[in-house]
């Protein structure tokens, strides 16, 4: 599978066009609204946030409820456009072009886009580098997300680092079951499964807040139910942690990715960081411990993969920061435009759903056909091949 998307973050949608879904699966639109409603929440965010309230609309490749193998686009509306329509108008010039950026952001992809495509506007940059566009690809994950649920594949995300407030990865917790993981996750403001961390999250934030100041953090991507074998080790870009990783790293303001243990190898011996193999009859091969998070060799394990994603604080702060202008080349120190004190909360969501596209891809390379019934006859001659093995 492959998507495109398109939209400015003040244009009248985003768009995005999925390329190589199989046919035969029934897809529900309120499932994928639910999980673009969780993006919009979280602690912290501003006013925008306020405004939009995203709706998918599937405009190709699905008829009566099911997918039909053609290309699947989906939009979603942008509500502010209705304020934005002569500064974004696709065909006449605003003449006062008031919302004209001469100032570059730090932290943002202003000046170099300017730089880079020759644009005296820095608005041109601003509209498409802009975290609106993770709507759009929540939408995506959210979709691949569901033809997956036949086979008993699931996701969650859950949020372990605010501004230095720490919580236990997935790999610490002794839960029951994932439900109940899930459970205590939805009812934190900061999606921390921990109540007296989120506590503290909610403090550091408003700290924040009052200084004028934004703090990032970290959040945990959890997938259960993977067959062993996704991804690959005979070349570079068919590793699973290789394509995980990339999926991480192209989230607005993600600087950093761990799979497993992670940056903790470094600090343990061989003996403490690698999971000895056991096998019974009943679940065939299997590994005590998770630390390599799922993933070894570039290939799933069918333990529980664990990929965390390091978030920088958001670089627009109402203390601002010093910059220079493209116009007079004289200092200045920035100007806001409305922004949230911290968006990790709605970065898991972005973090889960961009993972479960990423999966999903690499499921329907594993088992591939055209349609669902297809899929299904070769995942199972491949889960008795595995048995049998
Ligand atoms: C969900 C989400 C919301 C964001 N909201 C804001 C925001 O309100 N203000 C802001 O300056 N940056 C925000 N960002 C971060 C910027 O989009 C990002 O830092 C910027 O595009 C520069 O790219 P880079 O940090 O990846 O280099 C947000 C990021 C995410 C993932």
């Amino acid at each position: 599978m492959k998507f495109l998307t398109a939209g400015e973050s003040h244009g009248p949608q985003l768009t995005a066009i999925i390329e190589g879904i199989p046919s035969g699966f029934t897809i529900s639109i309120d499932k994928i609204n639910r999980i673009l409603k969780k993006r919009q929440g979280g602690y912290g965010r501003g006013r925008r946030m306020e405004i939009e309230s995203d709706q998918v609309t599937i405009l190709s490749g699905v008829r009566f409820g099911k997918t039909t193998g053609a290309p699947v686009t989906l939009a979603i509306e942008n509500k502010d456009y209705s304020h934005w329509k002569k500064i974004m108008s696709i065909y006449s010039e605003d003449e006062n072009n008031e919302r004209r950026v001469s100032k570059p952001r730090p932290g943002h992809a202003d000046l170099n886009g300017g730089l880079k495509y020759n644009l005296k506007d820095l608005r041109d940059v601003l509209e498409r580098s802009s975290a609106r566009e993770t709507a759009i690809r929540v939408a995506v994950g959210a979709l691949a997300r569901q033809l997956l649920e036949p086979f008993q594949i699931h996701f969650l995300s859950h949020v372990i680092n605010i501004g230095g407030i720490t919580a236990d990865s997935y790999l610490e917790l002794e839960l029951t079951s994932l439900e109940e993981m899930k459970n205590q996750i939805e009812e934190s403001e900061v999606r921390c499964i921990s109540p007296h961390k989120s506590a503290e999250m909610i403090k550091v934030i408003d700290r924040a807040k009052t200084n004028g100041d934004t703090v990032g953090g970290i959040v945990e991507v959890v997938v259960t139910g993977i067959p062993v074998g996704l991804g690959s080790h005979v070349h570079w870009d068919r590793k699973l942690d290789g394509r995980l990783g990339q999926a991480i790293l192209s989230i607005q303001a993600f600087k950093g990715v761990e799979i497993g243990i992670g940056f903790d190898a470094a600090n343990r011996f061989g003996s403490e960081v690698h999971d000895e193999i056991v096998y019974s009859k009943e679940r065939g091969f299997y590994r005590v411990t998770n630390r390599a998070g799922g993933i070894e060799g570039g290939m799933s394990t069918g333990e529980p993969i664990v990929v965390r994603g390091i978030m920088k604080p958001i670089p627009t702060l109402y203390k601002p920061l010093y910059s220079v202008d493209i116009d007079t080349k004289e200092p200045f120190q920035a100007s806001i435009e409305r922004s949230d004190a911290c968006a990790v909360p709605a970065a898991s969501i972005v973090a889960e759903n961009v993972i479960a596209f990423e999966i999903a891809n690499h499921f329907f390379e594993k088992f591939s056909g055209d349609s669902y019934q297809e899929i299904k006859g070769q995942f199972e001659i491949f889960q008795s091949q595995v048995k049998e093995y």
